[in-house]
This record gives C-alpha cells, structure tokens and sequence, in this order.
C-alpha cells in the first residue's frame, strides 16, 4: 500500500482493465476466493455512503465482502484499518465534500500506516476525477467504479501489497454479477436493485456515464432474492432502479408481470420501488400497484420541471400535459396514491415565466414531497455547455419559493391525518429524540411514536395525533 513517504514523481499509476476472457472468468467466479476468505480477520472497515438508494445498497454489497474476507465493521475512524467512500457524482457539492474528507482523515495515516484509504462508486467513473486522484491525491490507496464493486477483495489484497495508487474503474459492465453477500442493514426492510443502468440521456444527468446502460436481472433470480429475504423474517422490500419502468425491456418481460410476482410472494407485507419515471408507466403497470395489495400506495415521480421548454431541452420525452393526465390516470385507480417527485431549478435558460410553470404544476398536482434541487452542471452531460446560464441568487430565491409552495402542501396533506388510523412498520428509535419510536405509514410518511418494549418491527395500527411538514406522532391503538 501507499506510505507517506512516496515519491510521486516515480508512482506509475495504471488505470488496470482486466480482458473480456478475464472478466468473463470473474463473473463465474466465487465472491471472494478462498485464499481471501477470512484472511483479514481483526481487521476493520468503514464505509461512507453518498447519494441515492443504489449506492446505500452497493455499501451493503461491499460490507458483505469485507465480511466474508473476515473484516468486521467500525464507526469509529480512528480503529479502521480500511475507509471506502463509496460517492455519488450527481451534483458538484457532493463531490467537493467527498475530497474535503478524504483530505481530514488522511492524518489518520500517521497514527495507523497501514490504514487503506478508497474512493469508489460513481466519481470515479469520471475521468476528470481519476485524473483528479493520481495528480492531487496519490496517497489515495484504492480507486474503483460502479461496475467493479464485486473486486473489492482482489482490490483490497492489491493494495496491501502495492506501493502505488490500486485503480480500477471499468467503463461499461460486461456482465451481470448476481447473488454476491450483502450485510443488510436493520433485517427489516431490504433493497433489491432489478436494474442496473439508465438510457434515457437527460441532458443534465451523469448517471448513464457513471451506471451504463440498462441491464435487468431476471424476474426469477428476483423472486427468489425476496423469497428469501421473506423468510428470513424481512417486512418490507424495495426494488431498485434507475428507471424501473423500463425493467424487462432487453429480457422480454415487463415491470407489471414482476411486481405482481414479487408482490405475491408468501408472506411478504410491502412492496416498494424506485425509481419509477413518467415515460411507459403503462395501465397495465398502473393496475399491477393498484391489484396487488402488498405494493404500496406511493409512487415517487419525477416531474424535473412544469415548463414544456424545459422539458424538452432536458430531454425528458414527455410534457407537462401528459405528465399531469399520468397523474390523473394514477389517482383514477389508486385514490389514496401519495405522489413525490424531484425538481431542479435553474436549469440553464429557464425564464421566470418557466420557473411559474413548475409552481403552477405543483400546486395542481399537490404532491405528498418534493426533493428540490439547484440545477448543477455536470460535466460531459450536453447541459454542461448550454448557455443562458441562470444566476445564483435567482435560482436560490426560485428554489426557496418553490420549497415554500411545497412545505404548505406537505404540511396539509399530514395535518388531515391527525385523527386517522394508519398502518406503521416500527423500524427502531428515532433519530432525533431517543424517547421515541419511529416507523413508516405504507404511503412512506415518518411517523413517531414513544418508545416501548417489542415494537420494534412489528407492523401496528397508529392512531394519528399530531402532524408537522415532515412528521406525524401517534400512539399504537390496541
Ligand atoms: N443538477 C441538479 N440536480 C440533478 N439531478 C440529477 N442531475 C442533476 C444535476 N446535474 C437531480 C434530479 C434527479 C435527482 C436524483 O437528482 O432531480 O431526479
Ligand atoms: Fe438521470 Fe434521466 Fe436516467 Fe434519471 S432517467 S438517471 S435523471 S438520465
């Protein structure tokens, strides 16, 4: 591995691209080779997670192979014999803070020589930051992609031994890696990711470039993933995807046919999925959520903007009218539906009368949430050079309005609750107040609730009693 003292000038840093022969190989591999297995007890890890729900589910995948290979987990920097960051690139702020760490726990190093440092997931993948890493920060041990996470152990057992900087991002996925160990969180609710990928090129997204393209996972090594999690006692499982609509498309199937599969499974109590977008969410998928009672009552959907003109140069494919018959489509066959999307303000050119678009469209829709976002450009994405850029001050007074429209909007919708009975899965206690329980409604809103012996994970009946925009509280009703 890298110690302090190396001479940069003399480091040869290889971007390592194994043949197609040896990933084929790979692919047929075991996890983690037998040399490998338990070679690393009293060892320990610490994973750092930014981003979206595909990379909290690739940590979980890396944990399981750091366990495998006899690592144990730590939360504690100064015992970790390994840090990974595991980094989203989506906008420029979360890659600014994932180098500001790396940089405050390089001293670490002092204290423990052997201590391996590792950047991975989607930064990565962007040959700014490989050049990034192997000008400015050498003394990084271990730099790998999304579509190389299952050769953490080769990675890791690399590094051990080298002086230079382990760098290994591939561009493109050559094959599926499936049923790899995975160190699930809290044994009650789990992700499954169906697919892999995204092609839908909107113009200021890096995901496609950081993801690849669209790969589905067959609907029988799914099923037989939530079979298995069911018995193994979990409550509540999430399908995962960049675009789950799109699920079966290269296999020949549809999203429909396997959430009715999945919500059929014995024994299992929610289905959730993410993330669903507006272009091919057909009836027949819109009657599969309705018709299968396990499959929740939310769909998050993504809007991006309420201006056609924006619309059609973020490359979304669709308008604000068909969006807004979608929904009424939805809500036609699914009353109780809750609605949550995402919204970027100040994308390049957008004009104040665009901007009320986007206001006026969420004040019809009326959704549960909205995720907001400044538009931040990405570089390599078409956006990235358009002109007209929006200045920031504007886009901040257009994003505080817009949160503000919103905040009323949530607030209500929860205030109509208090009252009502709602159906929680208690996941453990709060993260804010230590007196008090907290779960989630089947439409996925927060609910408290205080603290009692065996409820934890248990599904119960919660009588709604007070709401504020992002919480409600209640009690159990027996
Ligand atoms: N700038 C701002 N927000 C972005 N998103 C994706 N790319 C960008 C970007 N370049 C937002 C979109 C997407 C969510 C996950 O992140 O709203 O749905
Ligand atoms: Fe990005 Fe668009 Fe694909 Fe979503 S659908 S991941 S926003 S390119």
């Amino acid at each position: 591995m890298a110690d302090l003292e190396i001479d940069v000038e003399r480091l040869d840093l290889r971007v390592h691209r194994p043949t197609i022969a040896q990933r084929e190989a790979m692919a047929m591999a075991e996890p983690v080779r037998e040399e490998l297995v338990n070679k690393y007890q009293g060892k320990r890890f610490l994973l750092r997670t930014y981003g979206c729900q595909m990379n909290e589910h690739d940590t979980e995948i890396m944990a399981g192979l750091l366990q495998t290979m006899g690592y144990t987990a730590t939360d504690v920097e100064e015992d970790a014999d390994l840090i990974l960051f595991n980094t989203c690139a989506v906008r420029e702020n979360a890659e600014n803070k994932v180098f500001g760490e790396i940089g405050r726990v390089r001293p670490l190093k002092h204290r423990n020589p052997n201590l391996l440092l590792g950047v991975c997931g989607c930064m990565p993948q962007e040959k700014a930051v490989q050049e990034k890493v192997q000008k400015t920060y050498p003394w990084i041990d271990l730099v790998f992609g999304t579509h190389n996470l299952h050769r953490l152990p080769e990675l890791v057992e690399t590094a051990m031994n080298s002086q230079e900087t382990v760098m290994e991002v591939w561009d493109h996925a050559q094959y599926l890696v499936d049923d790899l160990p995975k160190a699930r969180q809290d044994g009650l609710r789990a992700w499954v990711t169906i697919q892999y990928g995204c092609n839908k090129f909107c113009t200021y997204c890096i995901v496609p470039y950081t993801r690849g393209r669209e790969r589905s996972r067959t609907l029988e090594s799914i099923v037989d993933e939530v079979r298995g999690l069911v018995e193994a006692g979990y409550q509540e499982i999430t399908l995962l995807g960049q675009n789950v609509n799109d699920y079966g498309l290269d296999l020949g199937i549809d999203f429909a046919t396997l959430l009715r599969a999945v919500g059929q499974v014995d024994g299992i109590n929610r289905v959730r999925f993410t993330t669903s977008n507006p272009w091919n969410f057909t009836d027949e998928l819109i009657a599969a959520i309705a018709e299968t009672s396990s499959v929740c009552e939310h769909i998050h959907l993504p809007v991006q903007s309420g201006s056609n003109r924006i619309l059609s140069v973020m490359n979304r494919g669709y308008s604000r009218e068909y969006y807004l018959r979608l929904v009424e489509r939805i809500r036609a066959k699914i009353p109780d539906v809750a609605l949550t999307t995402d919204i970027i303000v100040g994308f390049p050119s957008e004009t104040d009368d665009d901007f009320q678009a986007t206001l006026d469209l969420v004040r019809e829709v009326r959704y549960d949430t909205a995720y907001t976002f400044m538009y931040s450009p990405r570089t390599g994405t078409p956006a990235a050079t358009m002109p007209n850029l929006v200045e920031e001050d504007v886009t901040k007074y257009r994003l505080q309005q817009l949160m503000d429209v919103q905040n009323t909007i949530s607030r209500q919708y929860n205030e109509q609750l208090v009252g009502t009975t709602a159906q929680v899965l208690v996941e453990g206690a709060s993260k804010k107040n230590d007196a008090m329980l907290q779960g989630r409604t089947r439409s996925n809103k927060l609910v408290l609730l205080p603290r009692e012996a065996g409820l934890i994970g248990s599904l119960v009946p919660v009588r709604i009693e007070s709401a504020n925009t992002w919480t409600l509280k209640g009690t159990v009703q027996r």
